[in-house]
């Protein structure tokens, strides 16, 4: 590993919250590795920062009814406190909306562009005539060509997999309208990769340690072939494109992503006041990029971004994308529309991050996915947390408090024994350090525990409860060398449960946070001062994680039957409200109106006066049933002629999931307001 290393994680879409399985993804396992690191004394910083722009954000804004730059707000700041309170130690959390990054985006795409990289083509479009606007990949839904699924997305079917280009979909509809669209002629830049496979190969061969599940996927895309991606889109939420005569698209989503990580580092640099120093991590060879994903991210990072750096010279290529594969939640896959999820602040409330990052970290989907449960989570924080490396480390630290005055004993004739479990640091520091290295964190971590386990063993076959009144040397040199084992852990450590090794070496009387050459088996002086202090890990009792489980149940069966409404509209002022005038009213007959067979002219008594009012409900209600029927009236709406006939306001009504509609009833006489 060379000395300057730039960790990037997947910058999240400011869409939604962070759960569990986005953490167990990319953030987590970046997050360990860089902590290794930086005990390593190594130059190392971790960039990330919120995706902005794509359908999915304008799409969640239009459902809301507010804007896309609202949306991304509230995920932006929201995520970025959730992922420092799970203790991911970001260097730069950027956003892509910023300034800065659509400079840095535009530049990159016109040094493309003045290269001729692009390709310009022209394209029949699907198009939706009623929202007046292109409907690209999200914004068509329709029935999947490969599979047969109905509700598949025009960028991808997430039951078969396939990725898909709208027009392929079969019965297209659009996302906004429900309304089937249209097809018209747009112009976009595409890029050819097609044509920049052989040279993409080259280096993909230079790539030797890359995680075969990586290198795996990356091949199956080369063996289909690479083909023209349009790098554009004729949207208005996203990067402008900087040529003339495209001023009113942007870019694709995932050209302008990955360039947020530069544009990161360019403003985590001018934080600092060293405006240049990005160009240490960006455009130095000696620099080794590594970029943690989730494995629906590898073509963005393995072959699409590579080639775009590739084409544009000045930046280094990435030395590795260690990709995890999908975490998922009690046998099923995290989903955030059927609230099927753990949602991390609300983690964070009950449990403390340790104990999260800890079991995460065990579980890691690093060559297969993996399964989170609530009773693996107890069983492994009761069962290894508790049970070995707290017990040893509260057996080391009130044995030395109440035998040996509270101080680190000397060691003297140690017995093989004692020299063996000493000797362990050393072994099982190269072992994690191995793992670390080669992005296998979940060994890592199981070694470091391994230590644990050692030292546990080790007090237990010593029985010091026994040497203290036969042989105090013995117990002496039995509670040194725990004590040394517990220090080595407190840094070992310290990637997996930063907050937890803070406080065990406060324990153990080490001051300043030691680096990972300073791991060594006479790591604490003797005389040293110890305390007890605080258990490190408490147990999860059975109710605790019952109730986890039935609020999972509950919350996904409550989303699925929200999912049965209509969604609440924007909010409003109290004064947008008090601007209708409701009245009490009643119908004092009907009539059908000619060549429009869902409208009845109904005329209506006020009170005050009669009015006619035209409303679309002829296909519930027979016109005779009608006289007589209690209704309320939005009084003060503006005149409208519909089929020919003068409307004065709106009749009230209530739609039923079956599509029935019933009157909104009130017995008070006509003309009274309704507020
Ligand atoms: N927002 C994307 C996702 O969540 C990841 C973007 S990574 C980047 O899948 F490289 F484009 F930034
Ligand atoms: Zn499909």
């Amino acid at each position: 590993m060379s000395e300057r290393i730039l960790v990037t994680s997947a910058l999240p879409y400011a869409n939604g919250p962070i759960h569990l399985g986005h953490l167990a993804g990319a953030y987590l396992p970046a997050d360990l590795f860089v902590r290794f690191k930086r005990l390593q004394n190594k130059d190392i910083i971790h960039i990330c920062g919120s995706d902005e722009h794509g359908v999915p954000i304008t799409l969640a804004a239009e459902k809301r009814g507010v804007t896309p730059q609202d949306i991304v707000d509230q995920y932006h700041n929201e995520n970025k406190q959730i992922f420092e309170n799970v203790g991911i130690d970001f260097d730069y959390y950027g956003r892509t909306s910023s300034k800065a990054h659509y400079k840095t985006a535009q530049d990159f795409f016109l040094n493309l562009y003045d290269k001729g990289v692009f390709k310009r083509k022209e394209q029949e479009q699907l198009y939706d005539e009623e929202a007046d606007m292109f409907l690209p990949d999200r914004y068509v839904k329709g029935t999947c060509p490969n599979c047969g699924y109905e509700e598949a997305y025009g960028d991808q079917c997430e039951s078969c997999g396939t990725s898909l280009s709208p027009n392929e979909l079969i019965n297209p509809k659009s996302a906004i309208t429900g309304n089937t669209p249209v097809t018209r002629k747009t112009e976009h830049f595409y890029l050819p990769l097609g044509d920049y496979q052989p040279e993409l190969e080259k280096w993909l061969e230079t790539r030797k340690n890359w995680k075969p599940n990586v290198m795996g996927q990356v091949k199956s895309w080369l063996n289909d072939g690479l083909s023209d991606r349009a790098m554009t889109r004729d949207l208005s939420w996203g990067v402008p494109v900087p040529v003339e005569g495209f001023e009113d698209k942007v870019m694709y989503v995932w050209f302008d992503a990955p360039i947020g990580y530069i544009s990161a580092t360019r403003e985590w640099a001018a934080e600092q006041g060293q405006e240049d120093k990005w160009k240490e991590y960006w455009q130095n060879e000696d620099t080794e990029l590594v970029h943690f994903i989730g494995k629906d991210n590898i073509v963005f990072h393995c072959i699409i971004f590579p080639t775009l750096l590739m084409l544009h010279g000045d930046y280094v290529m990435p030395e590795n994308v260690p990709a995890n594969e999908f975490l998922n939640l009690e046998g099923k896959k995290f989903s955030t529309s059927r609230g099927w999820a753990v949602w991390l602040d609300e983690f964070l409330e009950e449990f403390e991050a340790d104990l999260l990052r800890y079991v995460l970290g065990t579980i890691l989907p690093e060559t297969k996915d993996a399964d989170f449960s609530w009773k693996d989570f107890q069983g492994k924080v009761n069962s290894e947390l508790a049970d070995i490396l707290g017990n040893f480390v509260h057996r080391t630290t009130s044995f030395t408090e109440n035998y040996a005055g509270g101080t680190v004993p000397p060691l003297e004739n140690p017995s093989e024994k004692d020299l063996e479990a000493l000797e362990q640091i050393q072994v099982q520091k190269e072992k994690i350090a191995q793992s670390y290295d080669a992005y296998r964190l979940r060994e890592a971590i199981a070694e470091t525990m391994n230590l644990a386990r050692i030292g546990n063993k080790y007090f237990t076959e010593m029985e010091p409860w026994r040497t203290r009144k036969e042989d105090m040397t013995i117990c002496n040199n039995t509670l040194h060398v725990c004590l040394q084992l517990c220090a080595a852990l407190s840094v070992l450590f310290d990637p997996v449960m930063p907050q937890k090794m803070e406080q065990l070496r406060k324990q153990l009387g080490i001051n300043k946070k030691p680096a990972w050459k300073d791991v060594q088996r006479d790591m604490l002086p003797i005389g040293t001062q110890v305390d007890k202090g605080e258990i490190l890990f408490h147990k999860i009792e059975d109710e605790i994680v019952e109730k986890q489980l039935n609020k999972l149940e509950q919350q996904s069966a409550d989303t699925e039957s929200a999912d049965n409404y209509e969604p609440l509209k924007e909010e409003i002022q109290f004064g947008d409200f008090m601007k209708m005038d409701i009245r009490a009213g009643e119908i004092i007959s009907a009539e059908e109106i000619k060549k429009a067979d869902k409208l009845l002219k109904l005329t209506v008594n006020l009170g005050f006066e009669t009015r006619t009012i035209v409303s679309g409900i002829a296909k519930h209600f027979k016109p005779k049933e009608l006289a007589g029927q209690k209704v309320c009236v939005l009084a003060n709406l503006a005149p409208k002629a519909l089929m020919g006939v003068e409307s004065n306001g709106m009749i009230l009504m209530a739609e039923e999931d079956d599509g029935s509609l019933k009157f909104v009833e009130t017995d008070s006489a006509p003309g009274s307001p309704v507020t």
